[in-house]
């Protein structure tokens, strides 16, 4: 933590981080002041922008139905069964024009940065036929090239099996493997492919051919596991992922290999509370075996619409044990590990991109203290000010 502390930004890059009268020394400063736009973060706290790690952006209608048979004792699985859940948010997606799910994700990217978050990762999946998850995909290229923050496109196919394939399953993965990957990665749509393993959704060994599928296609992977029950992870660890997310059920034994590879496990405790879920990920066990933790909100219809990290960083603290100042790191430099991105984002450092929140607090750990509050008052994207922020 630097106290009295000056970022110089120049070209969407950070240039140099250090004391302000440093800095008010530095003879290029001195010459060149006029031309320079000075923020005044007297007071307040600075850090590098939030790094969203796990988001699902691309729907058209919150699923309102499903919260209120929660409210009246249904559970998440149950609804889901039932034909509601994630296939209910299929028909919107597949018949909205690709510009509607611009216009949404425009929406919801601005949302997450005015509480500070400056990168998205940002799947696909409530389409679940070729036509659509490339639409899907072509939609958050389209907000990306509008948006003046980071966006990281990830391939979900591989979310549910659709009703037209309840009969033929098998056929479904293949279509992930066969037709989709391989159209997403040549038409440049796609940097990781997700899957939801879960009983439900796809096994362990589904999950195995469609991560093989992404490395053919040179794709990098993750993947939602330990939501509702334990999958081994020794051999989707091969793999190579980037992170494992949600881990609520991630088993004992499989965390020493974890601790030893350099998959990130992402938590997402907004699922764990808009659920009412029996607990939460357990970031302690996972962080005192040394495996590194990442935060994001799992932005979705579903089972944690909420765009705030700040707000999940607060759930982290109260209901994970992980202290504010984890919660930073969490959310920052481990998220950017998370899309292997850690070169360029998740720190204040000459060099990485000029990605940076200003919270009007004089403490960072108010920044988690106050919750359900928003204290971000500027959010910088690659040098550039959010204007209404
Ligand atoms: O991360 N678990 C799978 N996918 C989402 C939920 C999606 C939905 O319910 O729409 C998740 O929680
Ligand atoms: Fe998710």
């Amino acid at each position: 933590m630097l106290e009295d502390a000056a970022v110089l930004c120049m070209g969407g890059k950070i240039v140099s981080v250090g004391k302000s009268k440093d800095a008010l020394r530095d003879p290029w400063i001195k010459k060149n002041r006029k031309k320079i736009r000075e923020i005044d973060c007297n007071g307040k706290v600075v850090l590098p922008g939030f790094v969203d790690s796990h988001t699902h952006p691309v729907f058209m209608q919150p699923r309102l139905v499903d919260f209120e048979k929660r409210i009246s004792g249904a559970t998440y699985e149950e609804i889901g069964e039932a034909g509601g859940g994630i296939r209910s948010s299929l028909d919107g997606v597949r018949k909205a024009t690709k510009s509607a799910l611009t216009k949404k994700l425009l929406a919801a990217f601005k949302e997450m940065a005015i509480q500070g978050t400056t990168t998205i990762e940002a799947k696909s999946g409530y389409g679940l036929t070729l036509d659509s998850e490339l639409k899907s995909l072509g939609a958050i290229r389209d907000a990306a090239q509008q948006w003046p923050g980071t966006i990281v496109p990830t391939l979900l196919g591989a979310h549910v099996v659709p009703n037209e394939y309840k009969t033929c399953y098998p056929k479904y993965v293949e279509i992930v493997c066969k037709e989709m990957i391989p159209a997403a990665a040549r038409r440049k749509l796609a940097q990781f492919v997700d899957v939801f393993t879960e009983r439900g959704a796809f096994s362990e060994e589904d999950t195995r051919k469609i991560f093989e599928a992404a490395n053919q296609n040179g794709l990098d992977v993750r993947a939602h596991v330990c939501q509702l029950s334990g999958t081994p992870l020794q051999e989707l660890l091969r793999f190579k992922p980037a992170s494992f997310d949600h881990m609520d059920h991630v088993r004992e034994q499989d965390l020493p290999t974890l601790a030893r590879h350099n998959t990130i496990a992402t938590l997402v405790p907004g699922a764990n509370y808009f659920l009412n879920a029996t607990g939460y990920p357990p970031a302690r066990e996972l962080i005192d075996a040394g495996v590194p933790v990442a935060l994001a909100t799992d932005y979705n219809p579903g089972s944690s619409p909420t765009p705030s990290m700040p707000f999940v960083m607060s759930l982290a603290c109260t209901h994970m044990k992980m202290s504010p100042e984890e919660t930073i790191s969490a959310s920052t430099i481990n998220g950017a590990w998370a899309l292997r991105l850690q070169d360029r984002k998740g720190s204040v450092e000459p060099g990485k991109d000029a990605d940076l929140a200003v919270f009007d607090v004089p403490d960072y750990r108010e920044i988690a203290y106050w919750f359900a509050a928003n204290h971000c008052q500027m959010t910088i994207m690659n040098g550039e000010i959010l204007p209404e922020a």
